[in-house]
């Protein structure tokens, strides 16, 4: 079943917010960063899933094989493990539709 409702544009920095709070201590956004306890997401959009180099992805986040994009991104934050059942990613999600906007709006910016 596909998520309710589909992305608009949000707040850009409420946005950077909610990444700082719930999602950096996971993963570095900038070129040459590296990897944390999760991917480097430095040119997300348009990419398959499981593409970072040099990072031990689970099949399932290897094997999705959808194309990030602001709407895969926003069913995805929902509830990751809905997406993607067996990731190893931690994250319960982001339930409210207002807050992925914003955060996939700072994301589409920071990761260029
Ligand atoms: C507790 C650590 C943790 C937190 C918090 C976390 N992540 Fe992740 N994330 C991971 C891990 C680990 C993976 C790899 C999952 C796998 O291989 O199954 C991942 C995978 C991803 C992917 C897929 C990347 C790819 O290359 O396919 C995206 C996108 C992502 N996370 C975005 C986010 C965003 C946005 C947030 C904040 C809302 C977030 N994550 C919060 C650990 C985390």
């Amino acid at each position: 079943m596909p998520a309710k409702g589909s992305f608009e544009e949000g707040d850009q920095k409420k946005g950077a917010n909610l990444f700082k709070t719930r999602c950096a201590q996971c993963h570095n956004l900038g070129e040459g960063e590296g990897n944390k306890v999760g991917p480097n997401l430095h040119g997300l959009f348009g990419r398959k899933t499981g593409q970072v180099e040099g990072f031990s992805y689970t099949d399932a986040n290897k094997a999705k094989g959808i194309e990030w994009q602001t709407d895969t991104l926003f069913e995805y934050l929902e509830n990751p493990k809905k997406y993607i059942p067996g990731t190893k990613m931690a994250f319960g999600g982001l339930k409210k539709p207002k807050d992925r906007n914003d955060l996939i709006t700072h994301l589409r910016e920071a990761t260029k």
